[in-house]
């Protein structure tokens, strides 16, 4: 089938899985010989429209991984703010090398609801924004040569197709439904508590330069005094990874306790997986 353009829309508060679906949607664009735009709804002032695709162009969607699914908070803005017309989709996930559980299959999922058409997938490890070890350096040439060859796949896969109708779904992980939410662990094994935990902020490192805030994609800190969380935090580490100062941090013991127990036990390489 003929596809005239290419976007890339992704939700990615640190950049892994921006870099990611770019990387997928170029190497398709190139393949095909057709431009590629990007659509970035991480920030707030990024959804304040909606889009509808047609069905002679591709939709290559990325999410994070978050406790296993895609972000709950994010997901009303994948329901809501995007809508095909039989466009052929491209579903893709980052997650921080632990597992991506079920995030692939939801985000598939809740594409075909909005009359897109998923006919590949794929899962990618990058860095864990929580920790500095954990996937440091991900994604890195092996992944990305293994996402070349997924998208070239990919693309043959549409030129191949009479129409969007006869473009398979990808079986992802054997076809298992969603599962709930990972629940995560402290280092004893034990549940880690830390949904109320917000970043903190050194006032010897920060300038008040404003990044954060701009940065946060729940609008959830003061641009008059940084310091100050003013609403949801999804814990995304975007104020934290993207402080020009190092001044922001997570002092939490639950959220500290999780993160000790994931630089123990997922520092082994967790492969990209793709489905098609
Ligand atoms: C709240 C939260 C929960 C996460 N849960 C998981 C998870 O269940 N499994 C995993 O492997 N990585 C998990 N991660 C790591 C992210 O999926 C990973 O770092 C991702 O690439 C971040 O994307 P971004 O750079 O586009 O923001 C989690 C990160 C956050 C912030
Ligand atoms: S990004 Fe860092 S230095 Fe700038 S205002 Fe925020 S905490 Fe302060
Ligand atoms: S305050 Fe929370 S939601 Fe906002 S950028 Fe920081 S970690 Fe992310």
């Amino acid at each position: 089938m003929q596809i005239r353009k290419i976007y890339a829309v992704y939700f990615s508060p640190v950049g892994s899985t921006g870099k990611v679906t770019e990387a997928v949607a170029g190497v398709i664009a190139g393949k095909l010989g057709i431009p590629a735009e990007t659509i970035d709804f991480t920030l707030p002032e990024n959804r304040g429209g909606g889009w509808t695709f047609d069905r002679d162009e591709l939709v290559v969607f990325g999410t994070p991984t978050y406790a296993g699914r895609v972000p709950n908070k994010a997901l009303p803005f994948v329901q809501d703010l995007f809508h095909g017309d039989q466009t052929p989709a491209i579903p893709v996930v980052t997650f921080g090398n632990r597992n991506f559980d079920s995030s692939l299959t939801e985000l598939k999922d809740e594409l075909e609801k909005n009359r897109f058409c998923p006919f590949a997938a794929g899962a990618f490890a990058a860095r864990h924004v929580f920790s500095q070890t954990i996937a440091a350096g991900r994604p890195d040439a092996k992944d990305m040569e293994i996402l070349h060859a997924f998208a070239e796949k990919a693309a043959a896969k549409l030129l191949a197709a009479q129409d969007a109708d006869a473009l398979t779904r990808p079986v992802i992980r054997g076809g298992e439904p969603v599962a709930p939410y990972y629940v995560p662990k402290g280092l004893d094994g034990q549940p880690a508590k830390f949904l109320k935990a917000k970043p903190k902020t050194d006032p010897d490192l920060c300038d008040g330069c404003g990044t954060c805030a701009e940065a946060c994609p729940m609008g959830s800190i003061s641009r008059e005094n940084t310091a100050e969380v003013t609403g949801i935090c999804i814990k995304c580490q975007a104020c934290v990874r993207l402080c020009p100062k190092g001044a922001k941090y997570f002092d939490d013991p639950a959220f500290l306790s999780h993160v000790a127990m994931l630089e123990k036990n997922f520092q082994r390489r967790a492969e990209p997986e793709t489905f098609l």
